[in-house]
């Protein structure tokens, strides 16, 4: 009987894979195995012996049941390590191979951030077109034709068949997001709260500090009894929430035909800390935006009685709050398409 026992055991022990090792559970335990079978012959048995037997035959049982349990253990071990991956089944043991994620743009990060802060602001966003007419780029802006800004601003024009000065056919690319104010207040009446991001194009030579596409963020308030400790105030929440509390900014007056009075806030360059470097032009800031009062004249052309209402107005440079962000000293970097560069973000 002893020898029975071990027997089965060594049998178990010699076992290779799980499929043989089922085959001789099957044999010795199962419902119509060897041992369930001695097992039920016992009753056949005279009295005196049943009882030994019987004994005897529930510990080998037990001893092939752990053994077969212990042999299962060892070959499922044996079947992941293998590097042979069963089919159907994933090996959870080998090392994970690491795959490439998209990022979104630094500079598109950018502009969702600042994004942000105005919609926490109460303003919602507004578009237009990339392709503009001469009206709103510069007439409806108060820029006429003559005016000086026009060559500050070197535009790309779109040639047309249409004869020149026919106002809606003198198509060009945005020089800034400000056409989109004029396209707005003509739809809508105040109050009127709104960002445009956007892309804008200047006819420039391309260096670390300039590029002939770029991208802006607009902004523009009207409404009865606007002033412009709203737009200092909005501005500096602006500055601080991007750059922290402690970056030192300036508010310096400046000239934009489209609103009165203007100014423009520069920042301190992060690059060079304020000691002066190429990308502040050795000047230690760096400008970020142009803003001011809504002009008037703006107005006018969108039919606005000025008499009542008053607005801000402000531009803001995505390319050069990126820069001063994460210390960038050349602009050619976001438009390169470097993955080393564009990993970082
Ligand atoms: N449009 C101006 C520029 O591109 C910026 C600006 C916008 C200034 C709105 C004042 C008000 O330089």
């Amino acid at each position: 009987m002893e020898d029975f026992g071990k027997k089965a055991i060594e049998e178990i022990l010699k076992i290779g894979n799980l499929e043989e090792l089922e085959k001789v559970r099957l044999k010795y335990i199962g419902r119509k195995g060897i041992i369930t079978e001695k097992l039920s012959n016992i009753s056949k048995m005279p009295l005196e012996e049943r009882k030994k037997a019987g004994k005897e035959l529930n510990i080998i049982k037990q001893n092939i049941t752990e053994e077969i349990e212990k042999q299962k253990n060892v070959l499922k071990k044996k079947k992941f390590q293998s590097t042979e991956c069963p089919e159907g089944m994933n090996d959870v043991t080998l090392p994970g191979k690491p795959f490439d994620v998209g990022k979104i743009h630094p500079l598109i990060q950018v502009m969702n951030e600042v994004k942000e802060v105005f919609l926490g602001l109460g303003f919602t966003v507004a578009t237009g077109p990339d392709k503009e007419t001469d009206y709103y780029n510069f007439t409806a802006l108060n820029i006429p034709k003559d005016h000086p800004s026009r060559d500050i601003q070197d535009t790309f024009y779109i040639k047309t068949k249409e004869p020149k000065n026919s106002k809606t056919q003198e198509l060009l690319l945005r020089t800034h997001t400000s056409p989109v104010q004029v396209r707005v207040m003509e739809k809508q009446k105040p109050p009127v709260r709104i960002i445009v991001p956007g892309r804008v194009y200047r006819h420039e030579a391309v260096d670390a500090s300039h590029s002939f596409v770029f991208h802006q963020v607009e902004g523009l308030a009207v409404d009865e009894g606007i002033t412009f400790s709203d737009l200092k105030a909005v501005l500096e929440i602006f500055v601080k929430k991007v750059f922290g509390k402690d970056v030192p900014t300036r508010f310096r007056p400046s000239y934009f035909p489209f609103t009165e009075p203007s100014a423009e806030i520069d920042i301190q360059c992060q690059i060079c800390r304020g000691s002066g470097c190429s990308v502040c032009k050795q000047t230690g800031w760096v400008e970020l935006l142009g803003c001011g009062m809504v002009n008037p004249k703006v107005f006018e052309f969108v039919k606005y009685d000025t008499g009542k209402y008053t607005g801000y107005a402000f531009g803001i440079g995505i390319e050069r709050i990126a820069m001063v962000k994460y210390r960038i000293n050349d602009m050619r970097l976001f438009y390169e398409n470097d993955l080393e560069f564009l990993k970082q973000f």
